[in-house]
């Protein structure tokens, strides 16, 4: 592997990577000559209303799945669920805010009452806004960890007993790279995700030898609804369909953890070796006046 790296500053809007030149290892695609393993397996889709999500579930329903996806926006699910229904698939939906443990729970079983037992949860509903300073924005660091954090969890306790029953299936979350280092200005967003993290990485080990698999998945900038607000510039940018693609490649091969794309990864690994005053110096502009969003 070829690995040089240069520190880049961007400035204006006030990022600092570290950007490397690695040999990047693209997903393997999912399209390898064994059988599809989600074929005809129900695969359950949290947040599937746009973005990564979205892509999953299309992408589920081509490999064969029977799709069940949970979000609020009712019409955008429906639209999903038709042309997933239009083009051969099956595929159910239920909303939920995730964010409220009875919801998920009766969208669960909603999901199972039309499709059957879940034999793949991918946890993927997620919001994202920066923490501020002055005044500190609580609200949102708590909707986050509502949705985030408490949204994972009740998603895999309305699977869990289920599968731990049934000795078989895979559990997933989307996580992310924000995972690995608290930044400036998303510090809320940031412990959210290392908080998926840890949980995740508690559970896989507590569940070792019941033939459970349970993967992360930590993307870098992907192009979706969530990021188009930002006005700076997202190194290493993938589509949804690519996020998707290595979702489902790392929960094919029942990854512990997956963090892509390889070079913004290391990015975060190295961002982790600077003093706090070169990130915080990068990072002045955006600390300052982050793009705000509404989280709904
Ligand atoms: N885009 C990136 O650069 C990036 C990078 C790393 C990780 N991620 C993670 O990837 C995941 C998907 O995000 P995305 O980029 O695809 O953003 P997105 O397009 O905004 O999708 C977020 C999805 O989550 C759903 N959602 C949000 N709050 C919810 C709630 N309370 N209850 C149920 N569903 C809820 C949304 O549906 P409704 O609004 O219809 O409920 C939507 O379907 C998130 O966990 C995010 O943190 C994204």
């Amino acid at each position: 592997m070829i690995f040089a790296c240069r520190l880049i500053i961007f400035d204006g809007k006030g990022y600092n990577f570290l950007l490397g030149t690695i040999e990047e290892q693209p997903p393997r695609g999912d399209g390898a000559p064994m059988p599809h393993p989600f074929h005809n397996h129900v695969a359950l889709v949290t947040g599937a209303s746009s973005g990564i999500g979205h892509s999953l579930a299309m992408q589920l329903a081509k490999h064969g799945a029977k799709v069940g996806v949970i979000a609020r926006r009712r019409e955008l699910l429906e639209e999903l669920v038709n042309s997933i229904r239009s083009a051969g698939g099956v595929a159910a939906f239920a909303t939920a805010d995730v964010g409220r443990r009875d919801e998920t729970q009766a969208a669960v079983a909603e999901i199972r009452r039309q499709l059957g037992p879940i034999d793949l949860l991918i946890a993927n509903a997620g919001v994202g806004t920066p923490t501020l300073l002055e005044p500190l924005n609580i609200r949102d660091v708590e909707k986050m960890f509502q949705v985030n954090v408490l949204g994972t969890i009740y998603a895999i306790e309305a699977v869990l007993p289920e599968m731990v029953s049934r000795k078989t299936g895979r559990i997933a979350a989307v996580s992310s790279l924000a995972a690995f280092k608290g930044l400036p200005g998303e510090s809320g967003y940031c412990a959210s995700k290392a908080a998926v993290n840890a949980y995740l990485e508690g559970l896989r080990i507590q569940l070792h030898g019941r033939g459970i698999s349970v993967t992360l998945a930590c993307p870098g900038f992907v192009k979706t609804p969530m990021t188009e607000i930002n006005d700076f510039s997202m190194p290493f940018l993938l589509s949804a369909d690519q996020a998707a693609d290595h979702v489902l490649w790392a929960i094919r091969r029942r990854k512990k953890m997956h963090r892509f794309p390889r070079r913004m990864s290391w990015i975060v690994r190295l961002t982790g070796l600077l003093p706090d005053w070169m990130i915080a110096r990068g990072m002045k502009s955006y600390g300052e006046k982050p793009p705000m969003n509404d989280l709904g």
